[in-house]
């Protein structure tokens, strides 16, 4: 997701106006396309308006060439020594998804999909919330896939679904309703909730290596944040910020939300971030600028450091935990780690507290050399951080043992200095500035104000920590998507860009390889953007073709051969890119060291999610999310925003009575085999 074409849209015209008009609304990944109109209608549309009278930001900026005509996809050759063996994808943008030659992208699970026995089949003019909880949900993002046989051929699918885009989901909303929430009627609030969530999803793959959904496999279920009961553990649990009217114990709610990327536990378990969160908090009370009013909020500065209530959607009108006026704690219980066992469909998911709260993209594991658990997290928000937590205990053999690693440990804080070091930093009560004299007075208070905790400890303001995904040898990378309202007099050695609008990758060495160590070196492995405008100030590999540079990383992940995967998520910025958003082999090693080669694009207006690769490298399980939708004006021949009556791609389906649809992909060798090798 990307907030920032609320500012940098072509539509929204005028930039300073747009910055000076929205410099306390909080930033907002999620609905990048339509978030400006959400938020203006509910806190300042008229300012926002002044903004929409002028030229295309992006077209001032890039010129004419940004809005280029969609390329064909093909194969465009390969540099020698390359570890990737396919031949690069030619880029491009249009209605449809496209993989390197030789490769199948066969669509899995669409958003509406029946997923047990008794579902019934999607009617896309006859939703209900009821119908959707036994239907694959919105949004797809994070994906896990667990094996349950020893050849890898069945096996759980677990998805997130971060958030909904109501505007090309429901028929005649158009955009005008949506941005007053007018034709959001609480049956449609139910199903979008019903949308969010998760799903696990048994799969199987049949001798022509083609993958299928069994429907009735016994673990099949939803997870939403409309009816699925969680426990919440660890030092926050119970304490009296954590409760509400509805659970006076601080230790039981109702659902997860935003659930952006996550990871997989050694022994099995699903872990769903909690992303942004603030969006889905209400008020009816408002300044005389439109405003939030946190005037009477005890926490109002808490709430004002975590962006809530953001008002993105009318949740908060039909029940009263999302509205701040009347539930006050209700917030405190997002912005966790949510643990599921999908092998275990009684078990109810428990949010973590130990690991900290704020916008977690992601939540990816490892093991340090002595065993601990480890997890790398980002906080997804213009110069805000990134942390990792390591376990108490050891990871055990037995997965009964493994249940406290997740509540007992110590979260750091990240702080990257210009000598080439990041040091980790505990957020640890007592320890240092996190007393009671600063306002913390516990370990609850240091978790569930975490921002304001790493705030205290002078950690490094990040441009905009998305996935990072540690491998086994103590090296990590973090995928810092972009930050165009760093000014030149905020750069330092880890953000070196002023208005960073196409991000940049940095790698860590954890010292002694070591992934539990307080302290690393950090390098940056690449400057992102086009490499042949010089105000970019891009840095790749040499032989990285016209292809192969990208945008905006987002994901991320490795291959069974240690080989890093990078995809992307421009949101509107693609307009200053021309490329559609997809999944690169970067190079992390040798002489091509910084060379990225493209695989695998999205259709028009979807971000690329996941990647997750199957243990035996056959199977790649990509996720494209809200098809259609980001910054659509810049697609020549289009120009316009999409509704569900008129989008600008009906990907998967093509079906002229269908709007796009959100789906996974499994991408497969013709023929079989490992993915690029
Ligand atoms: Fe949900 Fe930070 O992307
Ligand atoms: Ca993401």
């Amino acid at each position: 997701m990307d907030r920032k074409q609320i500012i940098e849209d072509p539509q929204t015209g005028n930039k300073a106006e747009a910055y000076e008009a929205f410099d306390d609304i909080p930033a907002n990944p999620n609905l990048s396309r339509t978030i400006g109109d959400v938020i203006t209608a509910r806190y300042g549309r008229r300012k926002m308006l002044k903004g929409m009278l002028g030229v295309s930001a992006t077209a001032a900026l890039f010129g004419a060439s940004a809005l280029t005509a969609p390329r064909q996809a093909g194969a465009v050759g390969s540099p020698a020594g390359s570890r990737y063996a396919f031949n690069e994808l030619a880029w491009g943008n249009d209605e449809t998804h496209h993989v390197a030659e030789g490769y199948d992208a066969e669509i899995l699970l669409r958003w509406g999909d029946p997923i047990t026995a008794e579902a019934p089949e999607f009617d896309v003019m006859n939703q209900s919330a009821e119908a959707q909880l036994q239907q694959f949900g919105y949004n797809n993002d994070y994906i896990g896939f667990l094996p349950l046989n020893d050849d890898g051929t069945r096996g759980l699918l677990c998805v997130n679904h971060e958030y909904t885009n109501e505007e090309v989901m429901f028929p005649g909303l158009g955009r005008q309703d949506k941005a007053d929430f007018a034709g959001m009627t609480k049956e449609l609030v139910d199903i979008e909730m019903a949308a969010h969530g998760g799903s696990v999803v048994e799969i199987i793959r049949s001798n022509d290596g083609r993958w299928s959904v069994v429907r009735d496999g016994a673990y099949n279920r939803r997870i939403s944040p409309l009816n699925t009961a969680m426990t919440l553990d660890g030092p926050a649990a119970g304490h009296p910020r954590m409760q509400t009217s509805a659970d006076p114990s601080g230790a039981a709610v109702t659902g997860t939300l935003n659930n952006c990327a996550g990871g997989m536990t050694p022994w099995g378990t699903w872990l769903m971030a909690e992303e942004n969160f603030h969006g889905y908090f209400w008020t009816d009370k408002l300044d005389e600028d439109g405003k939030p009013d946190l005037s009477g909020q005890p926490e109002a500065a808490q709430m004002k450091r975590y962006g809530a209530p953001g008002g993105w959607y009318a949740w908060g009108k039909y029940y009263d935990r999302f509205n701040i006026d009347k539930e006050p704690n209700e917030v405190n219980r997002f912005g966790w780690v949510v643990e599921v066992d999908p092998r275990n469909p009684d078990a109810k998911p428990v949010k973590h507290t130990a690991l900290g709260r704020f916008r977690h993209e992601g939540a990816e594991t490892t093991t340090s050399k002595d065993g601990h658990l480890v997890v790398y997290m980002g906080d997804d928000a213009r110069f805000d951080y990134q942390y990792k937590y390591v376990s108490r205990g050891t990871v055990s053999d037995d997965p009964a043992a493994n249940a406290t690693l997740l509540s007992e440990g110590t979260l750091y804080v990240g702080r990257f200095d210009a000598d080439g070091s990041v040091h980790w930093l505990p957020l640890v009560h007592g320890h240092g500035p996190l007393t009671a004299e600063n306002g913390f007075a516990s370990q609850a208070d240091v978790l569930i104000d975490a921002r304001l905790a790493a705030d205290a400890l002078g950690a490094t303001p990040m441009d905009r920590p998305e996935d990072a995904q540690p491998r086994g040898d103590g090296t990590a990378y973090i995928m810092l998507t972009n930050n165009s309202k760093r000014t030149a007099g905020q750069t330092d050695a880890a953000n070196p860009r002023a208005d960073s609008n196409f991000g940049h990758i940095i790698e860590i060495k954890e010292d002694g390889g070591d992934h539990a160590a307080t302290k690393g070196s950090w390098t940056i492995l690449v400057k992102c953007g086009d490499p042949q405008i010089a105000e970019v100030g891009a840095e790749w590999n040499p032989e990285t073709s016209e292809h192969g540079w990208f945008g905006s990383p987002d994901n991320c992940a490795f291959d069974a051969d240690g080989r890093l995967w990078v995809s992307t998520d421009q949101g509107s910025k693609w307009g200053m890119t021309g490329k559609s958003d997809g999944l690169y082999g970067v190079e992390t090693e040798g002489a091509l060291r910084g060379h990225s080669k493209l695989f695998f694009r999205c259709p028009v207006g979807g971000e690329l999610c996941g990647p997750y690769f199957a243990p035996d490298g056959e199977t790649l399980f990509l996720a494209v999310q809200h098809p259609g939708t980001d910054g659509t004006r810049d697609l020549k021949g289009f120009e316009r925003a999409s509704t569900f009556e008129d989008p600008a791609t009906r990907w998967p389906d093509f079906d002229p009575k269908m709007p796009p649809r959100p789906s996974l992909v499994a991408v497969t060798r013709k023929g079989g085999g490992k993915i690029a090798v």
